[in-house]
């Protein structure tokens, strides 16, 4: 027993719990998926599995991701990153839904599934499902040698090291690396996306993992809001554009492992019901960086103070316009739009994870959650 507690002190590498052990590895992480696969300087971009399936890829009608949790929130990303990069219409799906709903799938279909364990059961059956109606089949997974890269046509693997924590964090970042890499090599090929482009979002995707080491320097200013809002028993999350995803993703992390009922939306649709629980008891985290829908989740923060809501704010370094409307502000540094969850996703996995913490629970094994679900 001791020398259990022993070995797992060790795995922990000096931190209380795993989740914030992988909180902190990202740099790391997403330097690691990305490894061989891109060197900006010399232009060098390249993936094996999507070589082989080059033609499949370029002449792709559509591609249609499945996924379940938090990896069908890094689809969402994709859905964004494909259609804006290469121009291929993108439809995520939960597994669990579109293996029941009599789906139309060709051959002409790409289909995509992400899967940290490779073992999700849902996800498995989607795949076997498109597979039958002929679709090619290209999987993103973290485990080596898991179910779901073995059932593919080919894949990528995210690298990202085990994850242990059941809130996926650190597994999250590296899928959202892989496809942004997809989406520009097949946005390349297909010729959307023009070498200028292309070459200033690998310069910048390079130094995304010292950005990430930037942004967990928030660590303790987010200790202090998390002691403020520990005890609420609701939290509304909101984001535009590629941020929305990272709004839900947020809602998750909170809830896995605090047990605070949390709900994310993307902002505009906040006046289509949300707004009606808004009151000065309700902590609102915005996602609100400079980028092409920026002036639109300024009125959205306004709407939010308007009932007296309260706005924990994560904005873009030097930001003053929202800075003076929030009750707190987190600055992340800047970034391409296309690479921002990247960076806006770390200060939300550090906010529930202190949260939890302070609660009192059981970070890295929330209870009724499993890591991998292997049934339905
Ligand atoms: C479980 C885990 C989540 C995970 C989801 C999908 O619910 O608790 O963290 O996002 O399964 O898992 P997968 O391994 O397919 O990414």
């Amino acid at each position: 027993q001791r020398l259990e507690m022993e070995l797992e002190s060790i795995e922990k590498g000096g931190y209380e719990h795993f989740m914030l052990k992988e909180i902190f590895e990202q740099p790391r992480s997403i330097l690691d998926s990305m490894r061989g696969r891109m060197i900006a300087e010399s232009n060098h971009l390249m993936m094996s599995g999507i070589r082989e399936f080059e033609n499949k890829f370029v002449n792709a009608e559509r591609i249609i991701i499945v996924a379940c949790g938090t990896s069908w929130h890094a689809g969402l990303v994709a859905e964004y990153l494909i259609e804006d990069l290469a121009r291929i219409p993108v439809e995520v799906e939960y597994a669990s839904e579109f293996r029941y709903r009599n789906p139309i799938i060709t051959e002409k279909d790409i289909v995509i599934a992400i899967s940290q364990s490779g073992e999700t059961a849902d996800t498995l059956a989607a795949i076997e499902l498109a597979k039958s109606k002929g679709a090619t089949i290209f999987g993103i997974c973290n485990v080596v040698g898991s179910s779901i890269a073995r059932a593919t046509d080919a894949g990528a693997y995210t690298h990202a090291g085990p994850e242990i924590g059941v809130a996926s964090t650190k597994a999250f970042t590296a899928q959202v690396t892989v496809l942004t890499l997809i989406a520009m090599i097949i946005g390349s090929k297909r010729g959307t996306l023009e070498t200028t482009k292309l070459h200033e979002l690998m310069v910048e995707l390079e130094t995304i993992p010292s950005k990430v080491e930037r942004a967990l320097q928030l660590n303790d200013q987010i200790v202090e809001i998390s002691e403020k809002y520990k005890d609420a028993p609701n939290c509304i999350y909101l984001g535009r554009g590629y941020n929305f995803p990272v709004a839900l993703e947020g809602a998750l992390k909170l809830k896995e492992i605090s047990y605070i009922h949390a709900e994310g939306y993307p902002a505009a649709e906040m006046k289509h019901g949300p707004i009606a629980l808004i009151d000065e008891h309700m902590p609102v985290i915005v996602i609100a960086t400079k980028d092409s829908s920026y002036e639109k989740i300024v009125s959205n923060v306004q709407e939010v103070k308007a009932r007296k809501g309260k706005v924990i704010a994560i904005v873009t370094e030097g930001d003053t316009t929202i800075p003076a409307m929030a009750d707190h502000v987190i600055e992340i540094p800047e970034t391409s739009e296309h690479l921002t969850p990247l960076l806006s996703v770390i200060p939300l996995q550090l906010l529930s994870y202190h949260i939890a913490v302070m609660r009192g629970c059981n970070v890295d094994q929330p209870r009724n959650l499993a890591k991998s679900v292997t049934v339905e």
